[in-house]
């Protein structure tokens, strides 16, 4: 009986190296892309065991493959387990690039038809939703190098240029072009290719006009208790 006590914990010690073993091979990248944007990462070990963003991402690629090949209900299964495990949920559809990362992970959806680039962070209570009950791509696009803050909602069919930043709980509805910083809700943007917009001159991204009013208020405020 001892000895197959021994045995057991034996064979389950053996399991857990090999599964190590495997992901460490095989996610190597994303491992090391969690470790590059995550300051807190001390090491591999510390990732590959107590990182959610590494245990979605893994289950979502077995997810993904199995939806591949018509194997819809395993699919949303292995999803769902994840979800429960992970506190993120990505649909099996979502076709997502090398090295992503989701930072601290609660909260974060992923929708169907969403299109994820390479080197993109995502932290925790990122929506990447629809707007409604359409059909067909009605997820976002989200282009490399992406980074969306804590809280944020992309919503619809649009498309995240390369490089750009959405802050955190910004509600973004529109496209973004590449290199743009958006915040706010609706999202506006505030920087493009390194410069601050003025936001009282962006005709184009101006959706809320209430808030332009506030900033217009905010600035009069401002020059009046400098004098
Ligand atoms: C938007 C962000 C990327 C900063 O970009 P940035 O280009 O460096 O922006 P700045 O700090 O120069 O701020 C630009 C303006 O946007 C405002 N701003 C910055 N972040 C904002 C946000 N999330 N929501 C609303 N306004 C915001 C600033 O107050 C500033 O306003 P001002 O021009 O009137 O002074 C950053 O603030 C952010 O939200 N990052 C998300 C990080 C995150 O989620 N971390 C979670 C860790 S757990």
């Amino acid at each position: 009986m001892e000895i197959l006590i021994i045995k057991i914990i034996g064979a389950l010690i053996i399991l857990f190296l090999l599964k190590i073993l495997f992901i460490s091979l095989f996610f190597y990248r994303d491992i090391k892309a969690a470790q590059k944007r995550d300051p807190a990462a001390r090491s591999f070990l510390e990732i590959i065991l107590l990182y959610q963003g590494l245990h979605a991402l893994i289950s979502h690629r077995v997810a993904h493959f199995l939806y591949r090949i018509h194997f819809f209900l395993l699919a949303r299964l292995i999803s769902q387990i994840s979800r429960f495990i992970t506190g993120i949920e990505i649909h099996p559809g979502a076709k997502i690039g090398k090295r992503f990362f989701i930072d601290h992970g609660m909260g974060v959806v992923i929708g169907e038809t969403a299109i994820i680039g390479d080197d993109v962070l995502l932290y925790q209570g990122v929506t990447l939703g629809g707007t409604g009950l359409e059909k067909g791509k009605r997820h976002p696009t989200l282009g490399n190098n992406v980074v969306v803050g804590t809280g944020a909602k992309v919503l619809g069919n649009i498309t995240i240029g390369d490089n750009s930043y959405i802050g955190a709980n910004a509600v973004v509805i529109k496209d973004v072009p590449p290199n743009s910083t958006v915040v706010g809700v609706p999202g506006r943007i505030t920087k493009q290719e390194g410069k601050k917009i003025d936001v009282s001159l962006d005709h184009i991204h101006i959706l809320d006009p209430i808030m332009q009013n506030i900033e217009e208020l905010e600035k009069r405020i401002d020059k009046l208790e400098k004098r």
